[in-house]
């Protein structure tokens, strides 16, 4: 596969300090591609030099072989964002934040109409068409922020924390919305806390602390890099301790050593994450 994306040697500095520090990256067309890390770390300054809404003091972003930057009208027709923030216009109705989303790309006519009712549709928010945007809960508002970043049918899609404060079943059904996107060939970068989220939807996850990626494989790897099985228990000082193992029975033998209460279980990414940067990332 090709890399749609390249990230040369970026930097971004908000005065005197560095919110993305020489960071390189590929991202490979057609895949859903998960960066995670705490508060701070850097990712919605990141994702903001990608879409071109950013200048970064030092490197370049490529995206399909051309330099982004803020004028270059080609590629953001290509790129569809959700931010993190909410961006609706509240005192429009759903339906016309999407009829005012479509014209910023000068969708008209028939065409608007047919993309903008398959967008209603597809996110199951066309019951809610004529209500205000200020009086949807607040999945529905993510649904209708994803159908806005869509309504262009974008070949890149960048999500920036797009399921916080969303319900289990709504965040669900955003989950197979994004599937399908991936299905269809579309690449997707999404940052996120929920760690579930990303093992669930992205073939490759990024690990991001201090303006740095420190790590960037699959969940598989990642979690390999570390072992098969979790012990969490508590210490002598009732502090939570987490210990892997690559081994079975190394694991049980260590368990059974242990006073105190311990659960025993497979390793989650969460564990990689804790590990690397010593913090929960939520
Ligand atoms: N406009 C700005 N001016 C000054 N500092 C900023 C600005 N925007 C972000 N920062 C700082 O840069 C660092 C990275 O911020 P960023 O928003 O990229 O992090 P993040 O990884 O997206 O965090 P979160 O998970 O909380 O969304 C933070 O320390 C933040 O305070
Ligand atoms: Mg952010």
């Amino acid at each position: 596969m090709s890399e749609i994306i390249k990230i040369e040697d970026v930097t971004k500095k908000y005065g005197d300090f560095t919110a993305v520090d020489k960071l390189n990256l590929d991202i490979e067309k057609g895949s859903f591609f998960g960066l995670l890390g705490p508060n701070g770390a850097g990712k919605t300054t990141l994702i903001s030099m990608l879409i071109g809404l950013l200048k970064p003091n030092e490197g370049k972003v490529f995206i399909m072989n051309q330099e982004m930057n803020r004028n270059n009208v080609f590629l953001k027709k290509q790129i569809g964002i959700v931010p993190q923030h909410i961006n609706l216009d509240k005192d429009l109705t759903v339906k016309e934040n999407l009829i005012l989303a479509a014209k910023l790309f000068k969708l008209r006519g028939k065409k608007r109409e047919v993309q903008i009712e398959k967008l209603l549709d597809y996110m199951d928010i066309k019951k809610v068409e004529n209500r205000m945007a200020r009086k949807l809960s607040g999945g529905m508002k993510r649904k209708l922020m994803i159908a806005k970043a869509l309504i262009h049918s974008p070949e890149i899609l960048f999500l920036d924390e797009p399921t916080v404060g969303v319900d289990l079943n709504a965040r669900r059904k955003i989950w197979d919305i994004l599937k399908i996107m991936k299905d269809m060939g579309k690449t997707i970068i999404l940052t996120t806390h929920y760690i579930e989220e990303a093992e669930y939807l992205c073939d490759k996850i990024a690990l991001m602390d201090k303006g740095k990626i420190f790590y960037n494989d699959t969940s598989e790897n990642l979690k390999r890099s570390l072992g098969k099985y979790t012990v969490e228990y508590f210490d002598e000082n009732k502090v939570t301790k987490y210990k892997f193992f690559k081994d079975i029975d190394e694991a049980k033998n260590f368990s059974n050593s242990i006073k105190e209460n311990f659960i025993l279980r497979d390793i989650s990414l969460e564990d990689v994450f804790y590990n690397f940067t010593n913090r929960k990332v939520t």
